[in-house]
């Protein structure tokens, strides 16, 4: 199923509010976002079809732009904010020890796609760091204690999707 199959209406609201449909670009790579997880090569040719470009250039948009992924990441992306006002408040050592804890470095996904790391800059609350996202959601004043309880939970979150078995 395409993209604008899958969300033709978030699509066309987009398209509605530019006089030219090449400006919907960025809010259209958001939504291949949303749906895939990252953004496919198969989202970046329908796009440039849909606002009438050529792939190249929206291409050179996500690689551009950091928001952008156009690589699968884990299950959770685990985004933790190492921005000054943060790093003042423990935040570079706490995402070391969370690496650690996963044993990855920044950028990388666990070995069972499950977590991905990534240090990103301010996220607004900076007077409660550590502070992380994960999937957008997020936990603030961290520890290690919480965070271990959280990766605990949302294994237990995704062991309790998936599909029973006989075996
Ligand atoms: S600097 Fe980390 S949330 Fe603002």
């Amino acid at each position: 199923m395409s993209l604008l199959e899958r969300r033709k209406e978030d699509i066309e609201r987009h398209l509605a509010k530019y006089p030219q449909k090449q400006s919907a670009v960025m809010p259209l790579l958001y939504i291949a976002q949303e749906e895939y997880g990252y953004i496919t090569e198969e989202a970046m040719e329908e796009i440039a079809s849909i606002v009438d470009t050529d792939v190249t250039q929206v291409r050179g948009i996500v690689g551009f732009y950091t928001m952008y992924y156009s690589q699968e990441k884990g299950k959770y992306l685990i985004q933790i904010c190492t921005d000054l006002p943060c790093a003042l408040r423990g935040a570079e050592a706490f995402s070391a020890k969370v690496c650690e804890a996963l044993g990855i470095q920044p950028g990388e996904t666990t070995d069972d796609g499950l977590f991905t790391v990534e240090n990103v800059m301010c996220i607004g609350a900076c007077d409660r760091a550590p502070v992380i996202q994960v999937n957008f959601k997020f936990y603030e004043n961290m520890d290690m204690d919480s965070f271990n309880d959280l990766i605990e939970a949302l294994r237990r979150e995704h062991d309790a999707m998936q599909p029973y078995s006989h075996e």
